[in-house]
């Protein structure tokens, strides 16, 4: 079967069949920044942000998403052209293996695209399903504080 899919506002048909889960569907057309981590739902490696949600890709079969419209990192930013986010990850030094990253970004990006002002509670509550084996989580919420900030001197006309 085919269906079609938008990604990274990049509509058009994806060949799947009906037991196969978005995240291998992702994967196998060179979508690489979604991860397999434990496959059931509750590592955050595979999330991607579908119609504007925050979903794990691994808990959803192709052909439901058919239609949709799917956010991945590639849609973000890429080596050569970093998101800021990307940028503040890095600079604080919230990546280490990266295995969990492009799923925090998504996390993140989620969390400030709805509230711009989030406190710790709630920067912390937005990353609860995105395991980091590596960080300790104190250099990702460094990270998250830095982008806030970065986006209110932006916001305020000074220079990132
Ligand atoms: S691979 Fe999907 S939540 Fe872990
Ligand atoms: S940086 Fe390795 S799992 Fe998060």
């Amino acid at each position: 079967m085919r269906i079609e899919l938008t990604v990274n506002s990049e509509t058009k048909y994806f060949r799947t069949s009906p037991d196969e889960k978005l995240l291998e569907l992702l994967r196998r057309y060179g979508y690489m920044s979604v991860k397999k981590g434990c496959g059931e739902g509750t590592c955050g490696a595979c999330t991607v942000i579908m119609d504007g949600s925050l979903v794990n890709s691994c808990l959803v079969f192709a052909p439901m998403a058919a239609g949709r419209s799917i956010v991945t990192v590639e849609g973000l930013g890429t080596v050569n052209d970093p998101h800021p986010y990307q940028e503040e990850f890095v600079k604080a030094g919230a990546v280490q293996c990266g295995f969990c990253t492009p799923g925090m970004i998504l996390a993140v990006k989620s969390l400030l695209d709805q509230n711009p002002d989030p406190t710790d509670l709630d920067i912390r509550q937005a990353l609860d399903g995105n395991l980091c084996r590596c960080t300790g989580y104190v250099k990702i919420l460094d990270a998250v504080k830095n982008i806030i900030a970065r986006e209110h001197e932006e916001a305020r006309g000074g220079k990132a």
